[in-house]
């Protein structure tokens, strides 16, 4: 017998029960409906709506219903159309008719809907701590090499040289506002919708600030429509962790090139890399070509579940149910995505010696021009002559520092020997001094920072 049966002379189709059933993906609310039914029960318990026995009966039940859960003994029925459902039919094998009293006043819009919050709640905990991992990893890893110097880009062409922990914490910092706004949305995430009813609240007198208190929420929500009939926190934590997804994209997508055979300038773990079936010399950089390829799916979920509510009339449809599937791929998707590739970046080992190899002097250029301005030269000039220097030295085949003083003097006779001072990446890089630059004080003040950030002050 269906919950909602007695309206019916037939069953519904046997694809149609197919089609409309959500438990094959909610049951994973299980721990999270029945922790809701149980405040529901002393809700109506404290509304004089059970006796003190009924309650204790109901109690008891489900608990007897979670440890079938826990210990995967709970049996599901072809009628068992959702996690709701099936709790509730399983709570009335075992304690008979009084299960029948549970569900008064409530409907399974307000119960779907507390169900996912809870949930959700929990596995944002999780995946924060998890987020903080990675972030703890990034300034571990700047901290260990302060000193290492490499090419910094722009355009993917080399720019100026930067400290290797300062391209390292770039992500700290992209990661912290992850954690930012992963903290806000909590805040809407734990609002109550329970005793909302199916969409216009219930008239039993059910207490929903003890509701609220006994779950843990730390609001009640203002309005039983809007309660019931959104899905705006799910977006949000969708489109949080589609950015993070692209933050983890692009850092994977560095770090994909800087272990290539070209740049070398990192060195992957081998836990962290697969060979190749065909060719032995591989070592693919598999867990950040992934870490890549899922920010798809992460932004393909905010999509999917945009798509769903946009359009719907008020309050609940059914059309919510496809909330879960999306919602759930994510964060199974971050559950694995954030300790491996936290694994990858607290293995890495960076290559000096590349890294030293690599970095062009004409990466140098700007620091010469500011040699020209402080000689008296309008920047906009000294960009100007430094730039015929950059020509000269390519129409001769060589690196800037090794083009003859003659030749600079030919280009500006303000230019003098002590000009190839200027070709010192170490003294570049800690020029600049400005907060949050490069220089060997700026990056410590910065790992301190984030070092704070870290402890929470
Ligand atoms: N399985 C449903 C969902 O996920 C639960 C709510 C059903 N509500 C209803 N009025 N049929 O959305």
């Amino acid at each position: 017998m269906k919950l909602w049966g007695g309206r019916y002379d037939v069953d519904v189709d046997e694809l149609m029960e197919r089609f409309n059933a959500s438990l094959p993906f909610d049951h994973r609310l299980w721990e999270a409906d029945i922790e809701g039914s149980r405040a529901w029960a002393e809700g109506l318990h404290r509304a004089g709506l059970l006796t003190a026995e009924e309650l204790e009966t109901l109690l008891r039940g489900l608990d007897h219903v979670a440890d079938e859960w826990r210990s995967g003994r709970f049996e599901v029925k072809p009628s068992d159309e959702d996690i709701h459902t099936a709790v509730e039919r399983r709570l009335h094998e075992l304690v008979g008719e009084v299960a029948g009293k549970l569900h008064t006043g409530r409907s399974r819009n307000d119960q779907v809907a507390t169900d996912e919050r809870l949930y959700l709640r929990a596995e944002l905990d999780r995946l924060d701590a998890g987020l903080r991992e990675l972030q703890a990893a990034l300034v571990e890893q700047a901290e260990r090499h302060v000193e290492l110097i490499m090419p910094g880009y722009t355009h993917l062409q080399q720019a100026q040289p930067i400290r290797y922990g300062h391209w390292v914490l770039s992500y700290f910092w992209m990661f912290q506002r992850d954690r930012e706004r992963l903290a806000d949305a909590r805040k809407r995430v734990n609002v109550l919708p329970l005793g909302a009813g199916a969409l216009a609240g219930h008239s039993l007198g059910v207490d929903r600030r003890f509701l609220a208190e006994r779950l843990g929420f730390d609001a009640v929500s203002p309005n039983s429509l809007d309660a019931v009939g959104d899905r705006d926190v799910l977006l949000e934590v969708l489109s949080w962790a589609a950015i993070l997804g692209v933050h983890a994209s692009r850092l994977a997508e560095d770090l994909i090139l800087y272990a290539s055979r070209e740049f070398g300038f990192v060195r992957l773990d081998p836990r962290y890399t697969t060979g190749s079936s065909l060719m032995p010399q591989k070592a693919n950089p598999d867990a950040l070509e992934l870490t890549r390829g899922k920010s798809g799916r992460l932004i393909g979920n905010l999509v999917a579940l945009l798509v769903v509510l946009k359009g719907l009339p008020s309050a609940y449809n059914k059309d919510l149910q496809e909330d879960k599937e999306p919602l759930f791929d994510t964060l199974d998707t971050l559950r694995l995505l954030l300790p491996v590739l936290t694994g990858v970046v607290s293995t890495l080992q960076p290559q000096p010696e590349r890294m030293r190899a690599a970095l062009d002097t004409a990466t140098l250029a700007t620091d010469l021009a500011d040699y020209l301005v402080r000689r008296g030269v309008p920047f906009r000039r000294a960009h100007h002559l430094v730039g015929r220097a950059v020509a000269e030295a390519e129409r001769r085949g060589l690196p800037l520092h090794r083009l003859p003083l003659e030749a600079f003097r030919a280009i500006s006779p303000l230019f003098e020997a002590d000009l190839y001072e200027v070709f010192d990446a170490e003294q570049a890089v800690n020029a600049r001094a400005s907060e949050g630059g490069t220089a060997d004080a700026a990056l410590r003040a910065q790992i301190e920072a984030a070092r704070r950030v870290l402890a929470g002050k």
